[in-house]
């Protein structure tokens, strides 16, 4: 249990079970992308230690690319994106593989799709450490999903309340 500013959190989901899903997540990357070298495409800040923990596990060959976006102010969606940091190589041509931590509304994932999309890339995979279905209200493909959660707000392993607490090896889920 860790208490940030007037929240306070509770074990949901252990950092073992973390890196074993992250492990058949891969091995499923790996088949999808035998012969080919796909660019990750890794959505700061949330997902750096999801994307550091799956690339580890790959295979294949693959480049690995950030971009930054920000629509979260406290623990409620804003729907509007704050900010993106564009990429700064080409995603023309390339198999993409976009590595997310959460999916809620699906807003910046649906805006990001919708932006490289535009830049024609020759495929594009979405990998998400979780996603929320109950909250999902921009219709959107997730290829990898790591686990289907409830809609509550969680913290840990790269997410973050506030800007506190991404430096936990599991998750945790507001009390
Ligand atoms: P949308 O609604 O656009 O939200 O799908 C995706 C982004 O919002 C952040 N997010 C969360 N961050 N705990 C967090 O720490 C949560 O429960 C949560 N839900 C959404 C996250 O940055 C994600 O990229
Ligand atoms: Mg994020």
């Amino acid at each position: 249990m860790i208490t940030i500013k007037d929240k306070t959190f509770v074990p949901f989901i252990t950092a073992e079970a973390i890196q074993t899903r992250i492990q058949e997540l891969a091995e499923q990357i790996n088949q999808a992308y035998a012969g080919k070298t796909p660019l990750m495409v890794v959505v700061l800040n949330g997902a750096f230690l999801f994307a550091a923990d799956l690339a580890k596990q790959l295979t294949i060959p693959c480049e690995i690319t950030f971009l930054r976006v920000s629509s979260y102010k406290g623990t409620e969606s804003t729907g509007q994106l704050k900010e993106i940091l564009g990429l700064t190589e080409s995603v023309a041509g390339r198999d993409l593989i976009v590595v997310e931590d959460i999916v809620d509304t699906g807003k910046t994932l649906g805006d990001i799709r919708d932006q490289l999309q535009a830049q024609s890339p020759a495929s594009l995979a979405i990998a998400t450490l979780l996603f929320k279905p109950e909250a999902l209200r921009n219709p959107i493909d997730l290829q990898y999903v790591g686990f289907e959660i409830e809609n509550k707000f969680v913290l840990g392993y790269g997410l973050d309340y506030d800007g506190l607490g991404r430096n936990t090896p599991d998750i945790l889920v507001l009390e």
